[in-house]
């Protein structure tokens, strides 16, 4: 019989939308988080150069040498902060490094604190290593904005760890810099563990980005080429560790991990060496859907009265239609468009529907031709 963790554990929405829409013919899909633009080219070449080269042994656990030295230069070149490669853990996708930050900084039963709307996957991270969750709900009136003032009712001497993420998803929310600062500032009176999901950095297309870096080095910080380079499929990520978990994380990465491919990591190396002078274009084209999608939105009674600001998600809220579910099946079947439903996003997103609007700006627009056409037809 499965283990009871793994019975607690809950599937992720998104991919079971992924399946179904994969068994119906022309479907724009817009249920995941899978950027439209190509990985670098420099990243493909490296990859496949490091393949031919027979560059496919095991790597350090850490990652290889120069990978994290490319790593800690970005955040010096982005950021204007200093982080030493011995903080770096490289691992196949920035979600084993969430995993072995929760399983280095959470003890069984202790409380983690997600804000409400959350990324689908964090409540299973924090079950995952034995924790409780705890959340602060965010409100879009503040434009999904985390309130200090909020956490302070919720964390405390108890509280193992706070999991921020900004650009967020689902939201599109990007974080201030004084909003950061007092949550870390809170973090240190409280002695509670910060845990920022960076994967969106980069993409914030109308609101300045901070990392948690810039106000404290006693912070997981996870980051991956994933969403930035449009390398989801290579599956390589990283945590940036708190001095003093360093050891303790390359300790699970050694035993459950080995290590992230060894070509992938050249690949990935080559990609942020090489810089993203082209990210720009890539972030106008995300407001541009942006607003092609929160204009339709509108028009349908979607609008939930706030404006993403990075990240490449929108909430709808399709309350007045019915049940999130029902809606996202309709949408699926009779419109072929595919969305992923709130609810498994928590309690602030029960009734919407997310967006992803990472796909081509010609299938945004498709797609909001086909529900225009279905909701001028149709009751849901
Ligand atoms: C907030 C957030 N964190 C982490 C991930 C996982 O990214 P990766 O592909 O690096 O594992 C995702 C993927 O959608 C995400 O939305």
């Amino acid at each position: 019989m499965p283990s009871e963790r793994a019975t607690a554990t809950t599937p992720f929405a998104a991919m079971d939308v992924l399946e179904r829409a994969g068994e119906i013919d022309d479907v724009v899909h817009m249920e995941v988080g899978e950027p439209d633009f190509r990985p670098p080219a420099a990243a493909t070449e490296a990859a496949v150069d490091a393949l031919r080269a027979g560059d496919d042994d095991y790597t350090s656990s850490r990652g290889t040498a120069s990978l994290r030295d490319a790593i800690s230069r970005h955040y010096a070149d982005e950021y204007g902060v200093d982080v030493p490669p011995e903080r770096i853990v490289v691992t196949p996708g920035s979600s084993p490094a969430l995993l072995v930050s929760m399983l280095a900084a959470v003890d069984p039963g202790e409380d983690v604190v997600l804000t409400d709307p959350h990324y689908a996957c964090y409540p299973n991270f924090v079950r995952l290593a034995d924790g409780t969750v705890r959340t602060v709900g965010l409100d879009p009136a503040d434009g999904f904005e985390p309130n200090v003032a909020d956490y302070e009712q919720v964390v405390d001497d108890d509280t193992a760890a706070m999991l921020l993420n900004s650009p967020g998803n689902p939201t599109g929310a990007v974080m201030d810099g004084d909003t950061l600062s007092g949550l870390v500032d809170l973090a240190e009176r409280t002695d509670t563990a910060v845990v920022s999901d960076e994967v969106y950095h980069g993409l914030a297309f109308d609101a300045e980005e901070h990392s948690v870096l810039e106000y404290t080095d006693d912070a997981f910080v996870l980051d991956g080429v994933s969403k930035r380079y449009g390398m989801t499929g290579w599956r390589l990520g990283w945590v940036v560790c708190p001095p003093e978990y360093v050891d303790a994380v390359n300790r699970i990465a050694q035993n459950a991990l080995i290590c992230a491919p060894s070509f992938v990591q050249a690949g990935a190396e080559a990609a942020i060496r090489e810089g993203t002078d082209w990210l720009p274009e890539v972030r106008e084209d995300y407001r541009e859907r942006r607003d092609i999608l929160l204009d339709a939105a509108e028009r349908w009674g979607f609008d939930l009265g706030y404006t993403p600001e990075g990240a490449y998600y929108v909430l709808l809220d399709v309350s007045d239609l019915g049940d999130p579910f029902d809606v996202a099946d309709v949408f699926l079947e009779d419109a072929g468009v595919a969305m992923t439903p709130g609810p498994d996003f928590g309690e602030g997103a029960s009734d919407c529907l997310r967006a992803s609007f990472a796909t081509s700006t010609e299938d945004v627009r498709e797609a909001v031709e086909r529900i225009d056409a279905l909701l001028a037809e149709t009751t849901v």
